[in-house]
């Protein structure tokens, strides 16, 4: 058997080439880190519930109109996926004050923020991704204008078809993170992966604060029971048709 030729690990999955230059293979990592790995840890099989989580929302958002870079899940932890360039851009959308918002601004948490509030981040560890201003979205060159308009308008798409489907499944969708990539033809793709680890989820079962938080933010606020909320995300996402 031949081994995979790795391609880049990063924090939370690792990327490997397959024998079609058009195709790779991204496996799911149970590793964790949080504040630009300041914190390491595991969520025992965190790997397998993204990987099909993140399956189950890319073939939501492709029936709904929104190209992806979802091919198929060989095993429960990998995924095929189509090889992309990948912008260096996390684009956050906020639909709900929480997280860095509160802290950089002082906007109470909880604040509802319609329209939702779209943000542009480099992504640059080294860095430590910061935030972007239009201005320096453009002295950067990292998209064109007219890349980061399509940008916006298919996060905004992507928000409006989750926060419905999470709304189907007693869960609200507060704020979340996408990567988007070009194709050979400069289309922009969604890639990456959408999971409570770049999302922030809140149960609307719960009232308290803290037990409502279905998301990576019991990991970084030591919140516990992190393993059984990804399982709850899972079943609860799962459960919901296409
Ligand atoms: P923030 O409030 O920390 O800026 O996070 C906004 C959203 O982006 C939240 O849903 C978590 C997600 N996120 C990532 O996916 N990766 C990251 O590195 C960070 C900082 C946030
Ligand atoms: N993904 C990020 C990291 O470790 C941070 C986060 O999700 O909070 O660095």
């Amino acid at each position: 058997m031949t081994v995979p030729t790795k391609l880049y690990e990063g924090k939370a999955k690792i990327l490997y080439a397959t024998e079609d230059p058009h195709v790779l293979l991204t496996h799911f990592k149970d590793d964790a880190t949080a504040f630009n790995a300041q914190k390491r840890g595991t969520i025992a099989g965190k790997g397998e519930i993204n990987c099909r989580i993140s399956a189950h929302l890319f073939q939501l958002l492709e029936k709904q109109g929104v190209p992806t870079h979802f091919i198929d899940c060989p095993t429960p932890n990998t995924m095929r996926v189509k090889a992309v360039t990948i912008i260096p851009l996390e684009v956050v959308v906020r639909n709900i004050a929480a997280g860095s918002l509160c802290q950089q601004t002082g906007i109470p948490l909880g604040t509802v923020l319609q329209p939702p509030l779209v943000e542009f981040y480099y992504k640059n560890d080294a860095l430590g991704d910061p935030l972007l201003t239009d201005d320096r979205l453009r002295v950067m060159n990292l998209a064109t204008a007219e890349q980061v308009s399509r940008l916006r308008s298919l996060a905004l798409r992507v928000d409006e078809v989750l926060s419905a489907f999470f709304q189907s499944c007693g869960i609200t969708l507060v704020d979340f993170k996408l990567e988007f990539g070009t194709d050979a033809n400069g289309s922009l793709i969604l890639a990456d992966e959408i999971s409570p680890d770049t999302c922030r989820l809140w149960d609307q079962a719960e009232t308290d604060p803290n037990r409502r938080v279905m998301d990576k933010d019991r990991f970084r606020r030591d919140l516990g029971d992190v393993e059984a909320a990804y399982q709850r995300v899972m079943e609860r996402v799962l459960q919901q048709a296409l």
